[in-house]
């Protein structure tokens, strides 16, 4: 019987995982975790210092915790506004993990990787597992630099660490905090809200993109797998759909033809230009039979009815 811990369990992806493991692990065996007072949920949660390895070991022991969900970090667009906190945070927290991973403390560990960890020379569509990555933001370098960790503690230590490189997450309830595919959020509750939408992409920018639901179930599917079956000991290409911000406004526009976007870019032009337009994930659907279940279209009808637009 495994007793979870999910450190970032209040952001965009936690919020729905904390949710989703509630339900199928019992409430005695999950325990919460963020930078946070309090859960909003009403599941066990712990105040755990991530940074520190004598906190998280002590909590870790305390409750006889085996498997950890490391989804904390600083995204790509707020990592530029401080590169040295988010390489602490992203990497440093990350090490404490992987070391009680080492000392068999856990048993197994999940932690998100993304689509920042390709740059300016990884090929730009369908693009594979294996390609040239030169990432461009701090956010990118931490997560490549983490793959490759987590791969020399599978390889040396025999530890257990797996991981998906995650497109842009679109989700309804918590949004996500600073990363260069916001937007895919943030329109939405500009719809909502009936206010005009300024774009910080270029509306024929492309991206490739995941419904929350479907982040959800690759996390567990992967998590699932038996360990032999898993040939990527770094982290998982998958991917969802691909979209720019233009196909998005037009679904929007089409519901209420006074829906306006404007088209303003900033800095984030330069690290969305960076990433692929759309992933490859052949290893994914091989070794741990993902498979999508939401496309462009069941994506942006599912975020209306969830939001309440109809
Ligand atoms: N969605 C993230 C970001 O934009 C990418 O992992 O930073």
């Amino acid at each position: 019987m495994s007793r979870v811990l999910i450190i970032g369990s209040e952001g965009q992806i936690g919020t729905q995982l904390s949710l989703a493991l509630s339900k199928i692990i019992d409430f005695d065996n999950l325990f919460l975790s963020d930078i946070c007072d309090q859960s909003k949920t009403d599941l066990k949660y712990l105040r755990v210092d991530a940074l520190s390895y004598d906190d998280l070991k002590k909590n870790i022991l305390d409750n006889d915790i085996t498997e950890v969900y490391h989804l904390a970090a600083i995204l790509s667009a707020k990592g530029e506004k401080d590169p040295m906190r988010t390489w602490d945070l992203n990497m440093n927290s990350l090490f404490n993990i992987l070391n009680l991973a080492k000392e068999k403390i856990i048993k197994k560990v999940f932690w998100p990787s993304s689509i920042a960890v390709f740059g300016d020379n990884s090929s730009k569509n369908n693009t594979p597992q294996f390609t040239d990555k030169e990432p461009i933001t701090v956010y990118g370098i931490s997560k490549l630099s983490g793959e490759n960790w987590c791969k020399y503690y599978n390889e040396r230590y025999d530890t257990d660490i797996r991981s998906i490189r995650f497109p842009g997450v679109i989700s309804y309830d918590t949004p996500p905090g600073g990363g260069t595919t916001d937007y895919a959020v943030d329109i939405f509750h500009s719809f909502k809200s009936g206010k005009i939408y300024n774009c910080f992409l270029k509306e024929d920018t492309t991206l490739p993109m995941i419904y929350i639901d479907d982040v959800i179930n690759s996390i567990i599917k992967l998590m699932k797998t038996p360990k032999d079956n898993l040939r990527i000991k770094s982290s998982y290409n998958i991917s969802g759909f691909s979209m720019s911000p233009k196909m998005i406004a037009e679904e929007l526009i089409n519901i209420n033809k006074e829906f306006k976007v404007e088209y303003n870019s900033d800095f984030r032009q330069k690290i969305a230009d960076s990433w692929p337009n759309s992933i490859k994930d052949k290893y994914a659907r091989e070794d741990w039979g993902w498979k999508e279940n939401f496309d462009f279209k069941k994506t942006v009808n599912e975020m209306i009815t969830k939001l309440n637009m109809k």
